[in-house]
């Protein structure tokens, strides 16, 4: 049972309902802030929900999050596909971790179909829009597991 969760989005999923509506649709990025909080809320979870565009600054909250958190919700963005150092930062904390996306990657161009950071992670949702955090925020509230491992 996981008591409070950090949900941390990356670059560019602060220009949520202005950036390519067809892809990401038409809800704002502090309409997704209220849906995670509300749903969490719901099932007595505090989840704080943190959006960066910058690397340096998703590794400080990775670090923040042990000790303080009990799990992490992460969407990387377009890191996702390269940052090795986020993916040594969640291997580093070892939390409970599920990589988020809203779009379905594996759809979109080739650069997209890898994820560097999944591998640190339990899982990877893709491709079901604001409904993966809240399917992410099931699994971390209903599973024992504690680690990344197997
Ligand atoms: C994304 C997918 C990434 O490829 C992209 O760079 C994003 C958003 C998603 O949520 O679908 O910024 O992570």
């Amino acid at each position: 049972m996981c008591k409070k969760i950090m949900v941390i989005n990356g670059p560019n999923l602060n220009m949520l309902g202005i950036r390519e509506p067809n892809v990401y649709g038409c809800q704002s990025y502090s309409d997704l802030e209220a849906y995670i909080e509300s749903y969490a809320g719901k099932l007595g979870i505090e989840a704080t929900v943190l959006q960066s565009n910058s690397e340096g600054e998703i590794i400080d909250f990775i670090h923040h999050a042990l000790g303080n958190y009990d799990a992490i919700i992460i969407n990387p963005g377009a890191y996702t596909h390269y940052s090795y150092a986020i993916h040594d930062a969640l291997s580093s904390v070892n939390l409970p971790t599920v990589e988020v996306h809203l779009s379905n990657i594996h759809k979109r161009e080739e650069f997209r179909h890898k994820s560097v950071t999944a591998p640190a992670c339990i899982g990877q949702i893709c491709g079901l829009g604001f409904r993966g955090y809240t399917l992410a925020i099931d699994y971390l509230n209903e599973t024992e597991s504690d680690k990344n491992e197997d």
